[in-house]
């Protein structure tokens, strides 16, 4: 049985105030059958792990380089994200892929950096509007899934994101068999390269999760939580995602 996973992506959103948002989750989860992730922005990750240290949520980074230290201005290595008390990374998100040309290869020796240090890798891969619309999305997102992953990949230190890129923050989301169409790929894809660790891989969906549509998004095949954006600012609704995992 795979554990299920809310995990939250507050991408560049969040100061200070925001924290109080996180120890609202906290006190309403003080116990749940499911995993709880925040990623903030990288300013707060220190700051929110402090607060949430005793709760049951974890904290993670958006990003990390694939070199633990060096003259890299402006980035942030994944022994780093490990000392300001995360415990996971999302890499290859797509808004990164577009605002910054990242490809397979490039997450790929990222996930390899994170996982290197200690942390398990939350690997995001998903098609566009075009590409759904041309018939790809599964060559899409199966290339990206090979090309992204390393082979160090297991169950323990690696979640699998598949977000369509035009479900983000759209309010549009998948059909139920669209999203479980893609869902029974990755998997079978994660079984053929890595065993019975592929069958313990979490596949998180993302897009437009909200607290009205999670549950019947939960209730498909090889959906093992969300990765989710907007709905994870507030604690209320990102609490009803959570609690739709717990019903
Ligand atoms: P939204 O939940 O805002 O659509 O964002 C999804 C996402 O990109 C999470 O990484």
């Amino acid at each position: 049985m795979r554990r299920k996973l809310a995990a939250g992506n507050w991408k560049m959103n969040g100061t200070g105030g925001s924290l109080a948002e996180a120890d609202a989750l906290a006190a309403a989860w003080p116990q749940a059958a499911c995993d709880i992730l925040i990623c903030p922005p990288a300013t707060l990750l220190s700051r929110l792990s402090d607060r949430l240290s005793g709760s049951l949520i974890a904290t993670g980074a958006q990003d990390c380089h694939t070199a633990s230290s060096g003259a890299h201005t402006g980035d942030v290595s994944a022994d780093m994200v490990a000392d300001a008390g995360g415990s996971h990374v999302i890499l290859g998100h797509s808004e990164r892929r577009a605002d910054h040309g990242e490809t397979d290869a490039l997450v790929r020796a990222k996930a390899e950096a994170a996982l290197g240090a200690g942390l398990i890798a939350v690997v995001c891969v998903g098609e566009t509007l075009e590409e759904r619309e041309a018939g790809q999305t599964i060559d899409i997102v199966g290339g990206q899934l090979a090309g992204s992953l390393p082979d160090g990949a297991t169950a323990a230190n690696t979640v699998v994101a598949y977000e369509p890129v035009w479900a983000i923050g759209t309010g549009k989301v998948p059909t139920l068999e669209e999203i479980g169409a893609v869902h029974d790929d990755i998997r079978a894809r994660l079984v053929a390269r890595f065993g019975a660790e592929g069958d313990g891989i979490r596949v998180l969906y993302g897009g437009s999760v909200k607290p009205s549509n999670a549950a019947e998004i939960f209730g498909v095949s090889n959906v093992d939580g969300a990765l989710v954006g907007g709905a994870s600012l507030k604690a209320d609704d990102f609490g009803g995602i959570i609690a739709a995992l717990n019903a």
